[in-house]
């Protein structure tokens, strides 16, 4: 027998590399990636138009794969649910909630009381209960009674839910992503560049956790601020809805992600009043994809330079603004008066870290704007179907440098490896988990938590199926699941709470 009472520098010595009671084994899933394929589809969303449109599918910008062969989680949730809990011997799931799905109409009708700062930058939401019967009123029931069958089934299974608010899909009447893409000045509807988003998401975030508050504890608000920001507004391909590249409007939308944490944070506080479990009633926290860069050449300044820009930019600056108030919006890395904003300091109670792999950048040197003006150099070491390239030690590394910055306990929402062949995904989990157990033991960092991206095969996004993340591969035909080569590995890990 395992004794975990024991100190864990004692447990170190004797090489029983044991985790922390209570610590959380899981995978992570996403509702628009994982539930459709049998069932209702949700068709109402940016990420439903975006990725069935013409001219995106001809362009390249997305696969035309469509989520109607997804996994079918929808109606499979019971069997899915199952596997984690009975075969994987895991103790929580990160599930997600699809915001079409629930509020399929427009919420705008519930007025709400709304504060501005001299900037005119939302910074807090009011609600009262007559709002959330306005809101009940115009909500999909069946929907909700859906998702509180998926949490009542993840409990039955003994896993603690977590749950995110927002895995990415905006409703099209926030966001008309062909609209915007095609000319942002001819619509209203202009998802996360639009402050009316943020007053919208503070009405999901007050319902769901009113509606739901007595089988959740735990929440995340959004998932991934700069990934949105960087796809959606960034990146040369324009894979993620609106398809734009503009840096301006990255900024705005990396800012307006984090407000909208802070605003979401409040109403969970507020609105959850239940405890579902030992943690409750509410531990509320930002998900951030925090990721290893270094300079491509170490020995040429300008990578240098560049690998650290795109490190301040793309793991910092989230974590700044939501856990100092400072938005930077001239990335000039000081923040001047009007970009600390502490009234939008609103908490956050751990910080999730999704971390996948390294990335080696280069300075292009075309004279634009630096955010445009990187690239990465190819993945040539130990690279995943996706060409990441796996780096375990920069796991360890981001936690350390995040809780020795932010000080929150951690919680790690998603890592996983892209691979078809399965010749991957064992190793990658070891290695991953031996330097989260370093940052554990060695390095004190507090991380309460471990989910495995993905459970199942699911929708990659803009990449539909060709990439497979899942431990269990998924039949796109007979939505059979079947067990890749990594499942007995992590059962073993989890059941023992420690490594082999
Ligand atoms: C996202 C997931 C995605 C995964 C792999 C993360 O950034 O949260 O939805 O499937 O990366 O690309």
């Amino acid at each position: 027998m395992l004794n975990r009472r024991k100190p864990i520098y004692l447990r170190c010595i004797l090489l029983e590399r044991v985790f922390p009671d209570g610590f959380l084994w899981g995978t992570a899933i996403s509702s628009f990636q994982a539930e459709m394929g049998v069932g209702e589809p949700s068709d109402g969303t940016d990420w439903w138009a975006w990725v069935h449109d013409e001219t995106n599918i001809s362009v390249g910008r997305v696969s035309g794969d469509t989520p109607l062969d997804g996994p079918g989680f929808w109606e499979h949730y019971d069997e899915d649910l199952r596997l984690a809990g009975e075969d994987l011997k895991n103790n929580s799931i990160r599930l997600a909630v699809d915001w079409g799905r629930v509020f399929p109409e427009p919420t705008e009708s519930v007025e709400v009381d709304v504060k501005r700062d001299r900037w005119g930058n939302v910074w807090k939401v009011e609600l009262e209960e007559d709002d959330l019967d306005a809101l009940d009123g115009l909500a999909d029931g069946d929907a909700v009674d859906r998702y509180r069958m998926i949490l009542e089934s993840a409990h039955s299974h003994g896993l603690t839910p977590m749950l995110t608010l927002h895995h990415w899909p905006i409703p099209l009447w926030l966001h008309d992503p062909i609209a915007c893409r095609d000319d942002m000045d001819s619509t209203d509807k202009r998802g996360w560049i639009s402050q009316s988003t943020i007053v919208e998401f503070a009405k999901l975030a007050a319902y769901l956790s009113h509606r739901l508050g007595d089988l959740v504890d735990l929440y995340c608000t959004v998932n991934e601020p700069r990934i949105i920001s960087e796809h959606g507004y960034l990146t040369r391909r324009g894979e993620f809805p609106p398809g734009l590249n503009d840096p301006s409007l990255f900024l705005t939308c990396l800012k307006h992600t984090c407000i909208a944490h802070g605003v979401a944070y409040e109403q969970v506080k507020r609105w959850d009043r239940h405890g579902a479990s030992p943690l409750g009633p509410s531990t509320v926290g930002l998900v951030a994809v925090l990721q290893h860069y270094e300079p491509a050449d170490p020995g040429n300044p300008d990578d240098v330079w560049m690998s650290q820009y795109i490190d301040y930019a793309f793991n910092e600056w989230n974590l700044n603004a939501v856990f100092h108030g400072d938005y930077d919006m001239n990335l000039d890395q000081l923040v001047e008066p009007s970009e600390h904003l502490p009234h939008q300091i609103k908490g956050c109670d751990y910080l999730g870290v999704n971390y996948y792999a390294r990335w080696r950048v280069r300075h292009r040197n075309t004279g634009v704007d630096p955010l445009l003006d990187y690239e990465f150099a190819p993945c040539s070491g130990d690279c995943s179907d996706y060409g990441w390239d796996i780096h375990p030690e920069g796991l360890r590394d981001v936690l350390r440098w995040a809780y020795r910055r932010y000080r929150r306990p951690i919680y790690v929402t998603e890592n996983g490896v892209a691979d078809r062949g399965d010749r991957l995904r064992t190793r990658y989990l070891r290695s991953h988990l031996d330097e989260l157990y370093n940052a554990i033991s060695l390095d004190g960092v507090p991380v309460r938590g471990y989910y495995y991206w993905t459970l199942m095969d699911n929708f990659e996004w803009s990449d539909g199926y060709k990439i497979r993340f899942g431990l269990y591969n998924v039949d796109r035909e007979t939505k059979k699941r079947t067990p890749t080569k990594a499942v007995p590995v992590y059962r073993e890990i989890a059941e023992r709470n420690g490594l082999p």
